[in-house]
């Protein structure tokens, strides 16, 4: 494992646990990709550069320069000089010219991994670092003629198949450089006959559908342009083999460590050659840069599994468990909450709430969470965002009575934030009208009826971020949600000058990193909950700095089962914010079991959202029976590898998911039947992940009886599930190695 030069071959060979990368560098020093697969361990595939192919060789053949640019496998293509395909790197200079080439100078193989100034990023965990734990290959390439240097960055781990890229730019030169486009980076490979390209769409209520569509001709991908991740499309792409599935098949996946606009673009090309590009959106993006200014971008993970989807999903969960969550919380047990929004939505006050936290104690509830509501005058949504100033009149004594009250119950308290934003209806906009996102002359346009506040402007994020911490300095508040419930638009700053306009989509990310990371750093205990008018912003770069993020607004047991199928393939499931909730459920209408929302909310964080002082008797009585199945089960789905058995959405009737311990000793297995279906036999399903030579004893939560059968039985012959009569019921079954 590790990085290599091999000058023979002018070659660099990156190794991670089953994988290799390779980058060769040209007589012309162009860097171009190799190869990118299953270890090889042979430097001669440099020959797979293509470069013997006479007449397209610069070097022998000035006059077709152009149709060497257009068919060479650029690590890092460029704009302007001959390569039609989607670039990474657009740059003006200070005439208004716009053109690039990039050429190898050098290289340095460095330990560890560097960080990245004010983004989130995988990191080496200190324990680690003296065992060496992992490597960067720097590329620095270089354009004369602007004074531009590029470093392309690959930082490996030794216990992961992930490869981690990066590029940072510097302006060397005397003039300043606008980089109109910085994408992340550039995946130059074949495309194979019956490619397909995996994405994950949806919509507010309906996040991260996996999607699969042939890969044609052309450019092919997804992208946001609304200030963050967003719930419409994630970045995310896979390219992967047509009959790529769980377990078998070549995928190969790229996912952006950023929480705003991105684009992640898949193209095939005339000669049959594909390129996966991620970055940053060009759209509305200029960066200035300085004589002596450096740009970093946000980091992309690549993963490539050549044993299908469940391979890959393994491969980023681990290694957003091992190199990218910072909390203590990642190992530590979550208290399970109850959250009042579902409950009582704008209309509480201490009592309620207090009533709520007494009934939910006896129930075995650890912690009550106050949601959106308890501030200025906010009884709707069309006030107060900005004023973080707590409500008296609902909240009689203040909120640190109402804390000290509920702790005193013995609850844990946790509380709503939405800091990014300022209602026109709130003393903050009549104060400073100034610090909301405009463009000048215009009436901004209204979301939720609110508008998003200037995060580029230093007394902007000191003024959100006394308000946070003032709250959180004046009582013992375990846990913060924070919310974020608009896209951006109308994004100009009228703090900043007309050259830097263009930077403040990301000047804004990078103020919402500034503030989360303050946060952690003065409250280090705090767990700390993302969320974005549900699953919007649930990205890997908010991942650095909260554990958990809300995964969707859609509470239903049923709508979840999608929603959290496509999250899981990229998160682990202890990162997925999911909570039981109230039927009918208040997006969809549908009423399932309590035990099935249960079990479906198990494969998440795991809380409440409901009024407990109101459900029915039944239905509180199975509160304590599902807590106790939580502390049971809570290690092994937060630790565990997770196998994806079955998918609803492909077979219309049922779903069905596996955890597996790391050591194979223990598993659960959930099991959803959607529909019903009349007149068949009881289902065959295939377990994975399980010691083959060894003897599982089968445990069903709820069942009497219990079997004894081996991995390999359960895995190569089966396990049947009894049929079931009625829809969206549930089956749990723990296994354990005797
Ligand atoms: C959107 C969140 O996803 C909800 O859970 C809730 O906190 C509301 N915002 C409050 O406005």
């Amino acid at each position: 494992m590790g990085i290599v030069f091999c000058q023979e071959h002018n070659l660099f060979q990156i190794t991670t646990l089953t994988t290799e990368y390779c980058i060769g560098i040209t007589d012309e020093r162009y860097v171009g990709h190799v190869y990118y697969g299953k270890r090889l361990e042979d430097a001669r595939c440099a020959c797979l550069l293509r470069t013997e192919e006479r007449p397209f060789v610069p070097s022998t053949n000035q006059r077709d320069k152009g149709a060497f640019l257009d068919v060479f496998p650029h690590e890092y293509p460029v704009w302007g000089v001959g390569d039609y395909r989607e670039s990474c790197l657009m740059v003006r200079d200070s005439q208004g010219y716009r053109g690039c080439e990039l050429c190898y100078e050098d290289y340095r193989i460095l330990p560890g991994k560097p960080k990245l100034p004010g983004l989130p990023a995988t990191f080496v965990r200190e324990d680690a670092e003296q065992a060496g734990g992992g490597q960067t290959l720097e590329i620095i390439c270089r354009d004369r003629i602007l004074g531009l240097k590029v470093i392309l960055r690959y930082s490996v781990f030794d216990d992961s198949d992930a490869i981690i890229r990066g590029v940072e730019v510097e302006n060397e030169g005397t003039r300043p450089l606008y980089l109109e486009k910085v994408l992340s980076a550039c995946l130059d490979m074949d495309a194979e006959e019956g490619y397909e390209l995996l994405t994950l769409n949806g919509s507010w209520l309906r996040e991260r559908r996996i999607e699969r569509s042939p890969l044609s001709y052309g450019k092919q991908g997804v992208s946001s342009g609304r200030g963050e991740s967003s719930h419409q499309e994630h970045p995310f792409i896979a390219v992967l083999e047509k009959q790529a599935g769980q377990d078998q098949g070549q995928v190969y996946g790229m996912h952006f460590v950023y929480s705003g606009n991105f684009l992640a673009q898949a193209e095939k090309s005339q000669y049959d050659s594909l390129r996966m590009v991620m970055g940053i959106h060009p759209e509305g993006f200029t960066w200035v840069l300085h004589p002596g200014e450096r740009f970093t971008a946000p980091e992309v993970v690549c993963v490539y599994s050549d044993q299908g989807l469940g391979k890959m999903s393994r491969i980023f969960h681990d290694l957003y468990r091992g190199h990218l969550i910072r909390s203590p919380y990642l190992h530590q047990k979550r208290p399970v909450l109850i959250n009042n929004w579902e409950a009582t939505y704008f209309d509480f006050d201490s009592e309620k709430l207090l009533a709520i936290a007494r009934e939910a104690k006896k129930q075995g509830i650890e912690m009550l969470v106050m949601d959106d509501g308890w501030f200025g005058r906010r009884d709707s949504d069309n006030c107060s965002l900005g004023d973080w100033v707590v409500n008296e009149r609902k909240l009689k004594g203040g909120l640190k009575q109402l804390v000290d009250q509920v702790r005193k119950e013995g609850l844990l308290f946790g509380i709503w934030f939405e800091p990014e934003m300022i209602s026109p209806d709130s003393d903050l906009y009549r104060k400073h009208p100034e610090w909301a996102l405009q463009l000048p002359g215009r009436k901004g346009t209204l979301s939720r009826e609110q508008y998003v506040l200037d995060l580029s402007r230093p007394e902007v994020l000191d003024y959100v971020y006394e308000s946070v911490a003032a709250i959180l300095r004046n009582a013992d508040i375990a846990y913060v949600k924070w919310d974020m419930n608009r896209q951006l638009t109308d994004v100009g700053s009228s703090y900043l000058d007309s050259d830097h306009q263009g930077e403040v989509f990301h000047r804004y990310v990078l103020g919402v990193y500034a503030l989360q990371e303050r946060l952690v750093q003065e409250f280090p205990k705090l767990l700390l909950e993302n969320c974005s008018g549900g699953g919007a912003r649930f990205d890997p770069g908010m991942l650095y700095y909260s554990p958990q993020i809300w995964c969707s607004d859609d509470t239903d047991a049923i709508e979840r089962l999608a929603i959290q199928e496509g999250t899981a393939l990229l998160y682990p499931l202890s990162t997925m914010g999911a909570h039981v909730s109230d039927c009918p459920n208040h997006g969809v209408g549908r009423i399932t079991p309590f035990a099935t929302r249960g079990h479906v909310a198990l494969a998440g964080t795991f809380g409440y959202e409901l009024d407990i002082t109101k459900i029915s008797e039944e239905e509180r009585k199975e509160i304590p029976g599902q807590i106790a199945l939580y502390h049971k089960y809570q290690m092994l789905i937060r630790e565990g590898d997770y196998y994806r058995i079955a998918s609803w959405r492909e077979n219309h009737c049922y779903d069905c998911w596996q955890v597996v311990s790391k050591d194979k000793k223990e598993s659960l297995l959930t099991y959803v039947q959607v529909l019903a279906q009349p007149n068949v036999r009881s289902r065959k399903i295939y377990l994975k992940g399980l010691e083959p030579g060894a003897d599982y004893r089968l445990e069903m939560e709820g069942g009497e009886e219990s079997q004894i059968l081996s991995g390999r039985l359960l895995m190569q012959g089966g396990l049947l599930i009894q049929r079931i009569h009625g829809d969206f019921i549930s089956r749990l079954i723990h296994l354990t190695q005797v």
